[in-house]
């Protein structure tokens, strides 16, 4: 199971975004939450600024929508050269027809639940899929806490993939940092976000480097 390092860049100089985006070049998808002001209460950027910083670097992108009505507007952003979306199944209308119309324009898909959701109903969704994002905070903000509640459900999802030979990435998403990352790898997490403990001052690429080291001793 390969590990990847998806650096949020919602904690990073909005100002400077490519470069900050350069500072984690050791980084595997650069993580780019798009916010709405309806999904969640806070607004961060659109289409033009993910087109915009995917011409500037090399880093593939990693889109977090935490967005209403994804099925309309998520296929924007593989035009917008996201390698992968990730919609939230709570907002989504008709999930399975948009996880086939992310991968017909050539992304990986994706589907996100908040830490409230459970992933069984969906089971029957998963062959559509490229990965699942595990919420382990309430989406909206970065820098909030890890919730420990979760874990199980990461068990359980890599049970449900599993169990249907299924090859989907994992992904956990808030509150990841060297405190909190071997108990998501352990658990099957292979898809590790993190804002707060990669930017800010210093070296964030040794920052990675040390995650990427802590997930790969624990699972
Ligand atoms: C929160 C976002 C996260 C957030 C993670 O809603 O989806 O990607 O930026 O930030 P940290 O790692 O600081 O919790
Ligand atoms: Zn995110």
């Amino acid at each position: 199971m390969g590990i990847h390092i998806a650096p949020s860049m919602l904690s990073c100089d909005f100002a400077h975004l490519a470069d900050e985006a350069r500072r984690i070049a050791n980084a595997d998808w650069l993580h780019v939450d798009v916010m709405d002001n309806h999904f969640v209460p806070n607004l961060t950027l659109g289409v033009p600024v993910v087109e915009a910083l995917g011409k500037a670097v090399d880093t593939p992108m990693d889109l977090h929508l935490m967005i209403e009505d994804p099925d309309r507007w998520a296929p924007a952003y593989v035009e917008a050269g996201a390698g992968s979306v990730t919609f939230h199944v709570e907002a989504a209308t008709a999930p399975v027809r948009l996880a086939r119309e992310l991968r017909s324009h050539g992304a990986r898909a994706s589907m996100a639940l908040k830490p409230a959701t459970p992933i069984d109903p969906y089971e029957d969704l998963l062959p559509e899929l490229d990965m699942v994002l595990l919420m382990t905070v309430e989406p909206g903000f970065g820098g909030q806490k890890f919730l420990d509640l979760v874990v199980p459900k990461i068990r359980r999802c890599r049970e449900l993939f599993d169990k249907h030979g299924l090859d989907l990435w994992l992904q956990v998403d808030g509150g990841v940092s060297l405190e909190t990352i071997e108990r998501c790898a352990e658990a099957g997490a292979d898809v590790f976000v993190a804002g707060s403990a990669v930017y800010g001052p210093g070296d964030a690429a040794a920052r990675i480097d040390r995650l990427r080291e802590l997930a790969a001793g624990a699972c």
